[in-house]
């Protein structure tokens, strides 16, 4: 049997920003993952940084590659048909954003809590937590040798995903679900390509939406809006360059530099929100607790703003300074979220085709990009928001 103080169930980058941020306080964790590391680093993930997620990650330790290798970026295009247009987040808010993929924070993360020994089970199944209401809760698990294992801990985090355990561990009657399921997805591509441009291009035609990512200056994410009703092998590399070159402004259309796609895949695209983020002893973070669509970068930086929260409530409480900021993670969190999933919905109903859309809703998206392009007050509410509300 296992007793620590918290046991954060998946190893994703919630669950690790967390553990390193309470071990470096002195406060005992252990992580239980369903997969291997090599497994978790696999994944291709966004890399949009706001502000306060770097500084969370420098404060944890974990902020040296961010800085030496990340691509700071102070505006991003927006286009429209064949206009586009540049949001400086410097002049409007005076703050930017660092590209820097997910799988490399990940990685980052995961080499820290190796330097401090940390806890970290990888390989577990049929992962359960026994009443959560309890004082000292127990997780039951089966590790990669078929062994049940215990733990006891004074709290459970559930930083294991949308599709993780911790949130099914809420009785139906103690939570409430929101959510929004877009009829689209985004078909996204890897390429050994050099950028088409230095800054994000965020592209809206009436064939749909495109963007223009990158990871360095030799690797590039691209992404065009698809149906949901298609599957990846569906498209090959010359349809996928050829549509996003369509739906490109003209001023890109010449520089776009095409190649093999070393990576394709579609997500699908939610908005999703539990609430509370608290049952008992268990907390919910992350992924377990929300989902936005990609459109607006949000994903990583949301999941990070709750390790802030809960972190914080954690160290007081472990501080001997009692539960209170742990009575109020939930509602905190909760407000910072829905913020950030508002926005998410927002620029993904501006940038995207509805297959129900009709010629009014043409008009008014065309008119709300071209009051986006003209008025300062507009482009200064987009980068409030894109660059990350304060924690
Ligand atoms: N037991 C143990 N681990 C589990 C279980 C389980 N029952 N279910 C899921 N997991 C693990 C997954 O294997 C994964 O490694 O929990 C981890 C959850 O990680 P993420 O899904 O990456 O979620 P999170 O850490 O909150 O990070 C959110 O990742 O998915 C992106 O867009 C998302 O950028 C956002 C960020
Ligand atoms: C990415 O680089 O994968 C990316 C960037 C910005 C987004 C979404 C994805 O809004």
């Amino acid at each position: 049997m296992i007793k620590v103080n918290v046991t954060i169930i998946g190893g994703g980058p919630s669950g690790l920003l967390l553990s390193q941020i309470l071990m470096n306080a002195g406060i005992e964790t252990v992580i239980i993952e369903k997969h291997t590391k090599q497994h978790v680093l696999s994944r291709i993930r966004a890399g949009v940084l706001e502000q306060g997620t770097v500084s969370l990650l420098d404060k944890a330790g974990v902020g040296k590659r961010v800085y030496e290798e990340g691509f700071r970026h102070e505006g991003t295009l927006i286009s429209s048909e064949n206009k586009s247009f540049r949001i400086s987040f410097r002049d409007t808010v005076r703050k930017n954003v660092t590209i820097f993929g997910q799988t490399e924070v990940t990685r980052d993360l995961y080499d820290a809590q190796e330097n401090i020994d940390a806890k970290i089970i990888h390989g577990v199944s049929d992962v359960q937590i026994i009443d959560p209401l309890k004082n000292n809760p127990e997780v039951v698990f089966y590790d990669k040798n078929g062994l049940k294992k215990k733990i006891i801990s004074d709290f459970v985090v559930g930083c294991d995903g949308f599709h993780g355990v911790s949130r099914q561990s809420i009785p139906a009657n103690k939570k409430k679900e929101f959510e929004r399921i877009y009829p689209f997805g985004w078909l996204g591509i890897l390429s050994e390509t050099p950028p088409v441009s230095e800054e994000l291009i965020y592209a809206n035609t009436r064939d749909g939406f495109a963007l223009c990512s990158m990871r360095n200056e030799s690797l590039s994410r691209y992404y065009i809006q698809c149906s949901l009703k298609t599957k990846a092998e569906d498209y090959s590399d010359n349809y996928f360059w050829q549509e996003l070159r369509a739906r490109l402004p003209e001023q890109f259309k010449g520089s776009l530099v095409t190649g093999p796609s070393i990576e394709k895949s579609i997500a699908p695209l939610r908005s999703f929100v539990i609430e509370p983020l608290k049952y008992g002893q268990l907390f919910l973070v992350g992924d377990a607790a929300h989902i936005v669509p990609p459109t607006g970068a949000k994903g990583l930086n949301l999941a990070f703003s709750d390790v802030f929260y809960l972190s914080n409530a954690f160290k007081l409480f472990y501080a001997g300074k009692g539960e209170v900021e742990l009575e109020n993670y939930s509602g905190k969190a909760l407000s910072r979220i829905w913020k950030a999933v508002r926005f998410s919905w927002w620029m993904t109903t501006l940038m995207h085709e509805f297959p129900s859309a009709d010629p009014f809703d043409r008009k008014i998206k065309l008119s709300e990009i071209d009051y986006l392009e003209n008025s300062k007050y507009a482009q200064k509410v987009f980068s409030e928001n894109y660059v990350g509300l304060p924690f």
